[in-house]
Order: structure tokens, then sequence, then C-alpha cells
């Protein structure tokens, strides 16, 4: 058993740069454990940050990618048959709940209501996973944590969050990470000088204030380190940020136009 929990370690430091006091909120949740919501639009860091967590405090960390075709079965576990008859075999939640691993739920809007409820009883105080079908009741391990991600932009109301399954974490808000830090952090993770991530930071910058004129979601930590490693790469700049930025963000040719106009005033 130790084995299998060993895949599940963090043993290379993962890089954080640290944008205000999350490492302290975080591990002050981790002390009290009480579980976690991440909140922020994609790529500006949610997931990178659980990995540096889960290293930092010597926790293995298992990610569950919420989709909805996910069941409460996925994430609980099953009966499954092989050639000696049926054996149980612990979902994600359960094996983390069992052994003592930070449980990771990567956009957990995406799954459905019926199966988010399954984390509801290991959130309270009880801290208890009911396996009904195996006639198990699990007493989570003391060094368990739940911890999820949620972005709060463009979610429908159908597919927003029970206020039964919200009101069960402490929720730390993520943004874009403030100019200099960010430049910090691609020069950091393309491997690029930082006039060339100062120059992207910016671009950055331009396409937010973009956001609800135009576009839905500013361009991401994730997409401006994309566009620095292609100009590492050795792609001349605009064409780097026309395909890791531009082109991914929009597909109407009026935006692309502006952001082409904002990514030709800095390369
Ligand atoms: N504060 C930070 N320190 C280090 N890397 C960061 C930071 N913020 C964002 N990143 C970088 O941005 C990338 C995208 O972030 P990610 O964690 O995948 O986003 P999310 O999970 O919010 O969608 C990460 O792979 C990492 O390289
Ligand atoms: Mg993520």
């Amino acid at each position: 058993m130790k084995d299998m929990l060993d895949e599940f370690r963090v043993t290379d430091a993962p890089f954080w740069r640290q944008t205000s006091d999350e490492v302290e909120l975080f591990t002050a949740a981790w002390d009290a454990r009480i579980p976690v919501m991440l909140k922020g639009p994609t790529g500006c860091g949610k997931t990178r940050f659980v990995e540096h967590m889960a290293w930092r405090l010597g926790r293995p960390l298992v990610t569950v990618a919420c989709n909805e075709d996910m069941t409460a079965s996925d994430l609980v576990g099953r009966y499954l048959l092989d050639a000696d008859g049926t054996r149980w075999q612990d979902g994600p939640l359960t094996f983390a709940a069992r052994h003592g691993a930070i449980c990771y739920l990567d956009e957990v809007v995406e799954a459905r209501q019926d199966t988010t409820v399954a984390i509801h009883p290991l959130t309270d105080d009880r801290r208890v996973l009911p396996l009904e079908k195996k006639g198990e009741l699990l007493q989570a391990h003391p060094d368990f944590l739940i911890v999820i991600s949620y972005n709060p932009g463009y979610q429908s109301l159908m597919k927003d969050l029970k206020q039964s399954t919200k009101q069960r974490f402490a929720a730390m808000n993520f943004t874009w990470p403030e100019g200099e830090t960010e430049a910090e952090i691609l020069a950091h993770e393309a491997g690029i000088d930082s006039e060339t991530a100062g120059k992207l930071v910016e671009i950055g910058a331009r396409s937010r204030n973009l956001k609800g004129h135009g576009l839905d979601e500013g361009v991401s930590t994730r997409m401006l380190i994309h566009a620095g490693r292609l100009i590492k790469g050795g792609i001349a700049p605009r064409a780097a940020c026309s395909m890791a930025l531009v082109n991914s963000i929009t597909d109407d040719p009026d935006m692309r136009d502006a952001l082409d106009a904002a990514v030709a005033t800095w390369f």
C-alpha cells in the first residue's frame, strides 16, 4: 500500500512565486483540516499552487479532473469483475481519504451535482465516507484534505455549485499575478529574458482590459507562458503571440485584429 501512495508523492518542488499570503492561508486551513476552494479564472495558477502546497506539506496529491460524465462511483469506487470473482476498487476520493492524501477536484463545477454531493460527508466534522455498495463507513485519515478549484466566471446558473457544497469550504481568490510578478513567472517557466517577459505581460494586460468588451476571458498566465516557450524555441515573437494568444482566445476577426495590433506595439 505504501508503494501505491508513493506514486502520488510530489518529489520535486513545484515552482511557486508567492503573490500574497496564500501559502500562509492554505497552511492554516490545512492545520485546521478545513476544506479549501480555490477560485479564479483558468490558467492563473490554481493547480500549480496545490502541487506546490502538497510538496511543502509533504502530502501525496490525488488529482481528479472533473467532467460531466463522472459519476459518484468514479469518485468513490466500485466492484470490478476479475478471474477470481469481484474485487472492490477504491476510487480516487476514497483512496485519498483512506491513506491521508490531499484530494484535488479540479474544475469541480464540471461534475454533475449528484456527483459533487459525494464529497459532503467528508467535509463535515465527522469526516466520513459511506461506501454503500461495500457496506463500509470509512473514517478519513487524519491527514486527508479536500481541495476544489472553481472558475466562477462563465458558469450558467444551472452549472453553479450548490450553496450546500460551497459553504463547506474556506475559499481563496486567485487572479492574474501583478505585472512584475507575472514577468518573473514567465521568465522562469518559459526560460525567456525579463525584457521579453515584460512585453508579454503588457500584451496580457491589454487583452484583460477587453474582457467583457468582446472577449469572454483575458489571456491567461498559462497562454503567456506558451507564447514565451515558442519564442524561446526560435519562433518570431509576433507569430508566437498569434499562435499562443490571439488565435486561441478568439474566433472573431475584429477581436483578432485588435489583439494583433496590441502585439505589434510591443514586438
Ligand atoms: N504564482 C505562480 N508561481 C509559479 N507559476 C505560476 C504562478 N501562477 C501561474 N503560474 C504558471 O501558470 C501556469 C498555469 O497555471 P495552472 O496552475 O495550470 O492554472 P489553473 O489551474 O488556475 O488553470 C502554471 O503551469 C505555472 O507555470
Ligand atoms: Mg487547473
